[in-house]
C-alpha cells in the first residue's frame, strides 16, 4: 500500500506512538512487531475465570456449604469495591465536591445490593444442612473478615469504633495504640461464659492487629468523616450530607439487621439458642440496638441517635 494510502488518522496514531516510544529510548517497529505476534485478549483470560471457580473449597460434602462460601466470596469482593473507591477519595490530593459526592453513591450502592441480597443467606440454605457443615469450620468465623474491618478504619475517626463508654474527647487524641483495646467488636469474640477471648479473636488479632494500627494511622488524617470536613460548601454539600448518613445506616443498621436475621434462622432452633463461634453471646452482640456504633454521630441528632437502630435493632 502507498503512504498515500493510508488513512491519516493512522499516520497520526504512528507519530504519537514513535513519540511515546523514543522518550524512554525505544522502538516503535520492534513494539509493532510485538503487536503482531501477541495473541488476541480473550474473556476468560481477562476475567482470570478459572482461577476464580477454583477458589469454592467446601470442607464438607453438604451441597449448601458451596452456597455459603460463594456469598461470602462475593461480599469480600464488594468488600473490595468499597475499600477502592475509600482510597481513591482519601488519596486525592484535591478532593473536589462532585468526586466525593460520586464516590459516596457508589459505595452506597454497593452496600445495598449486600443488604438487598442478603436473603441468599437468610433464605437460601437448608439449617439441618447449615448447623452441620458450620461445625466443620470452626473457629474460623465472619467476624475475621479484614475488609469489613478496613472499610469501618477507613470510615471514621478510630474512636469512634470503641466501646461507648471509651469514646470521649481523650480517647479522640489518644494514640491509636492505647485505645486499640477498646475497639467495640472485641466484645464480638469474647467467650459469653468466662468473659475471655475466644481463639477466633486471638487468631484474628494475631494476624491483623499490627496493620490494622497501621491502616487507622494512615486515615487518621484522611477517613471518609476527615474528607467530608475538608470539603468547602457549595451545591453538594447538603447531597453529601444526605448521602453520609445513608452509608451509616446502610453499614450500621441496615446490613447488621440483615446478618442478624441470618444468626437467628441458622442458630436459633425451636426454643434452644445455638452457640456462635467460641461460645459467644451473638444475641447480645450482633444487634445494632446493643452495638450502637455510628460513624458520624454530629450528623444526627439526639432524638435520631436514639432511634438508630432502636426499636427495629
Ligand atoms: C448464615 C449466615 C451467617 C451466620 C449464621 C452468621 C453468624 C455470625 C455470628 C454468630 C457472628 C458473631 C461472631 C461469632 O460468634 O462468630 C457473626 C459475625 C460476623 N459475620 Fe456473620 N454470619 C453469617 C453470614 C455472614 C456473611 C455472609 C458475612 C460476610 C462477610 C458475615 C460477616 C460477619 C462479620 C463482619 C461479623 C462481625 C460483625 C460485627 O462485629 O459487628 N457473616 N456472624
Amino acid at each position: 500500500m502507498e503512504n498515500h494510502d493510508l488513512d491519516p488518522r493512522l499516520l497520526t496514531q504512528l507519530r504519537e506512538l514513535e513519540a511515546k516510544y523514543q522518550l524512554t529510548g525505544q522502538n516503535l517497529v520492534d513494539n509493532l512487531t510485538g503487536l503482531q505476534h501477541a495473541n488476541y485478549l480473550r474473556y476468560w483470560d481477562y476475567i482470570r475465570l478459572d482461577t476464580l471457580l477454583s477458589l469454592q473449597n467446601p470442607r464438607t460434602d453438604f451441597p449448601d456449604e458451596v452456597v455459603f462460601i460463594i456469598y461470602h466470596q462475593i461480599t469480600e469482593l464488594y468488600f473490595r469495591l468499597m475499600l477502592w473507591e475509600m482510597q481513591q477519595i482519601s488519596g486525592q490530593a484535591q478532593l473536589s465536591t462532585r468526586f466525593f459526592h460520586e464516590r459516596l453513591q457508589r459505595l452506597n450502592r454497593y452496600v445495598e445490593n449486600l443488604v438487598r441480597s442478603f436473603d441468599i443467606m437468610v433464605l437460601g440454605m437448608e439449617p439441618e444442612q447449615f448447623r452441620q457443615f458450620r461445625m466443620a469450620l470452626l473457629p474460623s468465623s465472619g467476624f475475621q473478615s479484614a475488609q469489613f474491618r478496613e472499610i469501618e478504619i477507613g470510615a471514621t475517626d478510630f474512636f469512634q469504633l470503641l466501646e461507648a463508654d471509651y469514646q470521649n474527647p481523650l480517647t479522640e487524641k489518644a494514640e491509636i495504640e492505647e485505645i486499640f483495646p477498646y475497639v467495640y467488636w472485641k466484645r464480638g469474640a469474647t467467650d459469653a461464659q468466662t468473659g475471655e477471648e475466644t481463639i477466633t479473636l486471638q487468631h484474628f488479632e494475631e494476624k491483623y492487629r499490627a496493620h490494622f494500627i497501621q491502616l487507622a494511622k494512615h486515615f487518621r488524617s484522611r477517613n471518609l468523616w476527615r474528607c467530608y470536613l475538608s470539603l468547602p460548601p457549595d451545591g453538594f454539600t447538603e447531597k453529601i450530607r444526605a448521602e453520609m448518613r445513608r452509608f451509616d445506616q446502610l453499614m450500621n443498621i441496615e446490613w447488621r439487621l440483615s446478618h442478624f436475621r441470618s444468626a437467628v434462622r441458622y442458630l436459633k432452633k425451636d426454643q434452644e439458642t445455638l452457640s456462635a463461634t467460641g461460645g459467644t453471646n451473638w444475641q447480645q452482640y450482633l444487634p445494632p440496638r446493643f452495638q450502637r456504633t455510628i460513624f458520624y454521630p454530629r450528623l444526627w441528632s439526639e432524638e435520631e441517635k436514639k432511634e438508630l437502630g432502636g426499636e427495629t435493632g
